[in-house]
């Protein structure tokens, strides 16, 4: 009887706490569905019915899903054809180089963002995700704005996602402080200690990057979303004032610390998990079978080292060649002529598997956030080879921190490639300074995926988080940044000064007037005095 109490209990509880959560990645790599897949695991292993929507079908190889997966593939086709061939290295090149290719490609995508929104709006995929009401909606922070379209359908609380880093929008959004003075712009790619002339821009960029976001991202999508909705009074930006909270895709202990609002979570590295074995035997005895250290070469999720230009091509072929160690690198296509045996092409790698693998010594990334973060968390020296967006600035947020050192692709030599690698493997310093930092990522009270689970059913139990709100939020720029207040002042002090100088003057000059009426008077006697002596 008891049992069966108890029993009861717990079922009733289960019902009680199930909840419908819906996840919305409109746009984005694969990489930014990785972020969210973790969570949508854990959440479903909970209890809860986890749905989400994206561009990309599952996850890699994965058939035991606690969640359902909507992949949206005909919105996926027109992305792909409305951009076209999407090729970094062409891009730098066109560019100029280095940072320059970020506003290209910010060019590219922001041109078509009311397409892909459109696109993903009308997508066959997706029809389930519009008839059943979620109670909880978590969204990527920028870019993919078109998902607020759900959230105005549903009036349900909503959480954003941010995929690197808090953005100054998001900041202001929820009205967390954002000090330019040492928080540098993720697309400067700026480090923390900056110049008087990096502060200078810094600071313009912070201030006008909110309202380019609003003129270029969501006035543009606002049009699609309210076509969409059949009502064009649906204001984006009001949707979102309504967020409940933000998971922030960071974690001090990678970076430098930061004042963050107690509705701003970081939850960076949540997806990073333990290496489990490998299932490819070849690559598990490539790995188990070294008796020298593995370098692991990969250029992210959607980068295709593939389309590196000849030259760079031929020089990492030579420079492996050279390298007393064994490489297994992610590379698509045919293996190139050339190549050598101590290197293993795979088209597909489990990246954590094999970072987490005893032998792999050095990582050679493009400097993604999720790589960085799995090179540090299990503990692996990186070569950084950044080539768009934040790369920059996470590689060099790497390299200032000693865990990693910085190539240029377009203009590195095979002689520089082999010293920079074999100094990453070889001088300690790197390695003693990830471990470091690994065990101080892996110190934390709570783990990142247990933060995300409890302020997702935080929001979920409260309907919301409003209490958590900051007045910050809501007021006005002048109110915020005490202009009103030390116009105040200042007119207060100029007040005071005048009256002390008028009253001064007012003195001086009565004590003139008495000065030289005495003088006078004075002179007037002494003459007298001289006359009748
Ligand atoms: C993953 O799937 C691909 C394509 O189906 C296959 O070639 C590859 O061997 C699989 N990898 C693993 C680790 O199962
Ligand atoms: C259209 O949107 C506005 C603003 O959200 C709302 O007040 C109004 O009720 C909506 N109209 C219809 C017909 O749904």
């Amino acid at each position: 009887m008891k049992l069966l109490g108890v029993t009861l209990l717990v079922a009733t509880c289960a019902v009680v706490e199930s909840s419908r959560v819906l996840m919305v990645l409109p746009l984005g790599s694969r990489s930014h569905k990785n972020i969210m897949t973790p969570l949508a695991s854990e959440l479903g292993k909970r209890g809860h019915q986890v749905t989400v929507a994206s561009l990309h079908e599952g996850p890699v190889n994965s058939t035991s899903l606690s969640y359902t997966d909507l992949a949206a593939t005909q919105a996926w086709d027109t992305v792909r054809k409305v951009t076209g061939d999407y090729n970094v290295f062409k891009m730098r090149a066109q560019a100029g180089g280095g940072d320059k290719v970020n506003s290209a490609v910010m060019r590219k995508v922001l041109k078509h963002l009311p397409e892909y929104c459109d696109a993903f709006l009308r997508d066959p995929a997706l029809q389930s995700a519009w008839v059943n009401k979620p109670d909880l909606i978590l969204l990527p922070a920028f870019m993919n704005e078109c998902g607020l379209a759900l959230v105005y359908k549903f009036k349900v609380p909503f959480i954003y996602v941010t995929t690197s880093g808090l953005t100054p929008w998001t900041a202001d959004l929820l009205g967390n402080p954002e000090n330019p003075a040492y928080i540098p712009n993720q697309y400067l790619s700026y480090g923390s200690h900056m110049t008087l002339w990096q502060r200078t821009v810094n600071t313009l960029v912070r201030i006008v990057s909110p309202y380019l976001r609003e003129r270029l991202v969501l006035n543009k999508l606002e049009g699609v979303v309210q076509q969409w909705l059949g009502n064009k009074s649906v204001s984006l930006s009001q949707v979102e004032k309504d967020v409940s909270l933000v998971l922030v895709n960071s974690h001090h202990s990678l970076g430098v610390g930061r004042p963050l609002m107690p509705n701003v979570v970081e939850v960076g590295a949540m997806h990073c998990r333990p290496a489990k074995p490998l299932q490819d035997k070849q690559l598990k005895n490539f790995l188990d079978k070294s008796t020298t250290p593995v370098i692991y070469f990969s250029l992210g999720s959607s980068i295709r080292s593939e389309q590196m230009p000849e030259e760079i091509k031929a020089i990492l072929v030579r420079a492996f060649a050279r390298l007393p160690y064994r490489v297994v690198w992610k590379l698509e296509g045919k293996r190139l002529p050339g190549l050598t045996s101590n290197v293993l092409t795979r088209e597909w790698l489990p990246q954590q598997d094999i970072l987490g693998h005893k032998n792999v010594k050095a990582f050679m990334t493009h400097g993604g956030l999720l790589s960085l973060q799995e090179s540090v968390y299990h503990g692996v020296p990186m070569v950084g080879m950044p080539l768009m967006s934040d790369q920059h600035l996470n590689v060099r947020q790497a390299v200032t921190l000693g865990l990693a050192l910085e190539l240029t692709p377009e203009t590195m030599t095979e002689d520089q490639l082999v010293q920079v690698l074999t100094d990453i493997v070889e001088n300690p310093k790197y390695r003693d300074n990830v471990e470091e930092r690994s065990m101080i990522l892996a110190d934390q009270e709570t783990s990142p995926l247990d933060r995300a689970v409890y302020w997702s059913e935080y929001v979920l139990r409260h309907k919301g988080a409003k209490h958590l709100r900051s007045e910050a939020a809501s007021m006005p720029m002048h109110q915020y940044l005490l202009l009103d207040v030390m116009a105040v002042i200042t007119l207060s002090i100029v007040a005071i000064l005048m009256t002390v100088y008028f009253i001064m003057k007012k003195i001086t000059h009565i004590a003139m007037a008495y000065f030289k009426r005495t003088a006078s008077h004075m002179l007037a006697m002494t003459l007298m005095h001289e006359k009748s002596n």
